[in-house]
């Protein structure tokens, strides 16, 4: 990418506003969002016309022609989901919010994007071979299955997507390839569709040129988790001869297609409302299985959200949105794609590692991580110097501890390691912050937010990242001693790292801010130094100035655990193509560990015990996944419900659905949902909530076991479930009560576990907290 510097983008925009923007009220660009369509799967490009006028009458009706209306609208959304994204004056948007044919209208806002050894910690193989008992051999590592990724795009030459060994592309598959103005772009039999919407983008930057008339990734995000969930195997892949192993999807034989709905940020911001809801669209109608979304905002309605209303039309038809938590942790209710109907993932590590030492004059000596291929010239020690010392005269302290562009002074920096502090710029820029200053190495040390969470990346310079506890020791080091050295070894591959998962400190945790009484996130998987395929149009660190090109890269994030999760998700379409997307969850969830490695409770990047809020039901255990037992289902119209309970307008919930749907006139408890996990945000002394699972194994015999959260009581009724078959559906209650008078205002956690003592363990978490 030749300018990744946000701030040229929206100088463009501001140049060509003022320049060709007469003196009128002034446009924003909107999402008028209308529900769900009247017609069925199979469309005609006359129905689809046929919308298309209606958008351009119904507009039309407020700003005087249907002439006017089409030139202002830029996406007519036709298929699943009803509406238009156009630009419209702040006074028309707010009219158009009051017709009663209307869910919402909300700002095109931006989003952000949020060898792996990961499936073999994860139990699918073992040493490279996959045992009989993994869902792999049973799901056919899920063939034909078809996953759907929105995201930046796919380099599509990469060996992932080979399509080598694959049958013909799916019948139902309704897909194309559209590569825009790129002809060196193709799909085949593994990518079998590619996509990109850019109008929303477009509308907040200015014009674009042909280079984003384009479906390829020129960013690496996009095709890293669209080959976590779904690329194929290729041997030998590795990140500069680290983390060597068979590079391989979640479903490694699913085809896949790549909806590319995020460009180059824009104050921040890469992925808009308006290209969002036109891909989730796009991607219903071309009938994928699966829909992994490594992107999100701001936590809020489920009306405005664009991922939210994509997800709903998304899972109606069965497909199951697979979304990531966010990367804004570890402050709590920070977790966002919070909507009932999407699977959210938190990320943790798993248990390999990329140790590089750091070693002091003193002896001391810590271990980092590190994936950077250059290494520090022959075995003598370096001069080593915190940022904060090597500060250039007009920067700030913290602006030269962070080793912010600018900031450093070359003259004292020059041959040293440099030492600087996690946080504000990325990791990877503040290496090449250092190699610009003419460090021979970087020691980037965790703030104590990031606890002992050390990420390995590919810096440009020889560099070990290392503890927040481990720093402490570095800088006073520095601050005792008159001439401080170090040395910092090559980086090496080390497993099993044990304990592992860990949580990572960045994913973000609970409570749901939205709705509290649904814990979020469900799940965590592994998303730390994940190594998957790589676009080549940058280097591994995306700095303008790397020039190295890489087939893999490490990549950290709930955008890499989230895809994890989709490639199982395709394992368990597969197996059970007619479950539902909220059977497919209760799955994975109910069958997921609080335990690590060495069993003991997974603990959070500062060695305590994490919590629900962190991981959810647990960390994802896919072969365990695959024979649940029993599962807690739920279908559109207990969604619609849920948004009755939550007081949306009723004539809203039913264009919302245009199912001919009316909340019920009983009220709804949000306790009753029945979501695999358990919440309690507001306990009043007592409260009894009921659940229903489905049993879907062979005739057995549940019993019910609790592990009560501190200070309140759990009855459980009843207390034994018989199935006679499988299908059948059994209810049970739960009482919560406070034994205290007075309780901590405090969440505190159990758990509940229907089991037949033989294979099956279907756990819930309890969360409670007193009112
Ligand atoms: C298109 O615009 C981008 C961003 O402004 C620029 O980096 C790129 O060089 C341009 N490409 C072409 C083909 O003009
Ligand atoms: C494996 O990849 C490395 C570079 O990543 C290359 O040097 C080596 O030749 C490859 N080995 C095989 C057997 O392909
Ligand atoms: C979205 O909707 C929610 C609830 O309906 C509301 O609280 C929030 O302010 C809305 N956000 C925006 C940006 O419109
Ligand atoms: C470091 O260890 C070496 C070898 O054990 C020893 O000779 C040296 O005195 C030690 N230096 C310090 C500063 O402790
Ligand atoms: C300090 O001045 C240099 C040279 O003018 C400039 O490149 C750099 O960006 C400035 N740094 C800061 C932090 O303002
Ligand atoms: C080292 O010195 C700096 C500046 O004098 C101070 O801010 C910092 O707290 C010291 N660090 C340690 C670990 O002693
Ligand atoms: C793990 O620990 C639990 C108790 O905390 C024990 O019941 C179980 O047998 C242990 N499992 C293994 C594999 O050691
Ligand atoms: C770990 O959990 C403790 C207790 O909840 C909390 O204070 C700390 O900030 C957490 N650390 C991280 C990195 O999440
Ligand atoms: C339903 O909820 C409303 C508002 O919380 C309450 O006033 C009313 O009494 C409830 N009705 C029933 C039948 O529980």
């Amino acid at each position: 990418m030749a300018v990744s510097n946000p701030t040229l983008y929206l100088l463009s925009f501001l140049l060509f506003s003022i320049s060709l923007t007469p003196v009128i009220a002034s446009k924003s660009s909107y999402v008028v969002y209308l529900g769900a369509h009247s017609h069925g799967l199979e469309l005609s490009s006359a129905d689809l016309d046929r919308v298309k006028e209606s958008h351009y009458d119904f507009l039309g009706s407020f700003l005087g022609s249907p002439e006017e209306a089409q030139e202002s609208i830029f996406y007519s959304y036709t298929k699943h989901i009803n509406g238009f994204a156009a630009e419209l004056n702040d006074e028309v948007a707010a009219k158009l919010a009051k017709h009663p044919k209307v869910v919402s209208v909300f700002l095109n806002k931006g989003r952000k994007l949020h060898t792996t050894r990961s499936w073999d910690f994860l139990g699918l193989e073992q040493n490279g071979v996959v045992p009989s008992s993994s869902i792999w051999k049973k799901a056919r590592f899920g063939e034909d299955t078809i996953i759907g990724n929105l995201d930046t795009g796919v380099w599509p030459e990469s060996k992932s997507f080979s399509d080598e060994g694959l049958g013909p592309i799916p019948s139902k598959w309704r897909g194309i390839c559209d590569h825009g103005k790129d002809s060196s772009f193709h799909c085949n039999r593994k990518l079998i569709g590619a996509r990109f919407f850019n109008r929303g983008y477009a509308s907040a930057v200015g014009s674009l040129n042909s280079s984003f008339e384009s479906p390829r990734d020129n960013e690496g995000h996009g095709t890293h988790t669209l080959s976590t969930a779904g690329g194929n195997m290729v041997a030998n892949a590795s990140v500069f001869g680290l983390g060597k192993g068979t590079a391989k999807g979640g479903s490694p034989r699913a085809r896949v297609a790549a909806y590319k709905v995020c460009w180059p940020p824009v104050l921040g911001n890469e992925c808009f409302d308006a290209d969002i809801l036109a891909a989730f669209d796009a991607a219903i109608h071309d009938r994928v299985d699966v829909l992994s979304v490594s992107l999100g905002g701001t936590a809020g309605g489920f009306f405005n959200d664009s991922v939210a209303i994509g997800s709903f039309h998304a899972v109606k038809h069965g497909i199951v949105v697979v979304c990531s938590a966010g990367n804004s942790g570890p402050d709590d209710g920070s977790v966002s794609n919070v909507a009932p109907w999407q699977i959210t993932v938190g990320a943790s590590t798993m248990d390999r590692e990329f140790p590089s030492y750091v070693l002091l004059g003193n002896n001391m000596s810590f271990k980092g991580e590190s994936l950077s291929d250059a290494v520090l010239p022959g075995t003598n020690f370096f001069p080593l110097i915190s940022a904060l010392n090597a500060k250039a005269t007009n920067a700030s302290n913290e602006e030269a501890i962070l080793c912010e562009a600018g900031a450093l002074d070359p003259k004292k920096v020059k041959g040293k390691i440099l030492v600087c502090l996690r946080g504000l710029n990325a990791r990877v820029d503040k290496g090449q912050q250092a190699a610009l200053a003419g460090a021979v190495g970087m020691i980037l040390a965790n703030s104590e937010l990031n606890g002992n969470e050390i990420i390995a990346d590919a810096h440009v310079l020889p560099a070990s990242h290392i503890s927040f506890t481990d720093g402490l020791s570095v800088f006073e080091y520095i601050n005792l001693t008159n001439s401080p050295v170090a040395y910092m070894t090559r980086p090496k591959t080390k497993l099993p790292t044990k304990p592992a998962p860990v949580m990572a400190a960045f994913s973000s945790k609970g409570p749901n801010i939205v709705t509290p009484e649904i814990l979020k996130p469900d799940i965590t998987a592994p998303g730390v130094n994940v190594i998957a395929a790589y676009t080549r149009a940058q280097g591994p660190t995306n700095q303008n100035f790397d020039r190295r090109r890489v087939q893999f890269n490490s990549v950290s994030g709930t955008s890499m655990s989230c895809p994890h999760v989709s490639g199982i998700v395709g394992l368990l379409k597969t197996l059970y193509p007619s479950w539902s997307p909220a059977a497919i969850r209760s799955a994975i969830m109910t069958s997921a560990t609080t335990m690590d490695n060495i069993n003991e409770s997974i603990l959070n990047a500062s060695n305590v015990k994490a919590t629900p809020f962190s991981y959810g039901a647990g960390h994802v255990q896919p072969n365990q996944a695959m024979n649940p037992g029993l599962v807690y289902d739920l279908n559109t119209k207990d969604y619609l419900k849920f948004l009755c309970a939550l007081g949306y307008s009723k004539t809203l919930i039913s264009i919302f659905s245009n199912d001919k749907f009316n909340c019920p006139r009983t009220n709804i408890s949000l306790a009753d949902f029945n979501y695999p996990s358990i919440t309690v945000p507001e306990l009043k002394g007592l409260i009894t909530l009921s659940r229903k699972v489905k049993n879907v194994g062979s005739p057995t015999t549940y019993r019910v076991t609790v592990q009560k959260p501190k200070g309140i009581s759990v009855t459980v009724k009843p207390k034994i479930l018989k199935f006679k078959k499988a299908g059948e559906e059994k209810s049970f209650t739960v009482t919560l009560k406070m034994k205290a008078k007075n309780p901590t205002k405090e969440y505190v956690f159990g758990e509940l576990v229907w089991s037949d003592e033989d294979e099956h363990y279907v756990r819930s978490p309890i969360v409670v907290k007193a009112a």
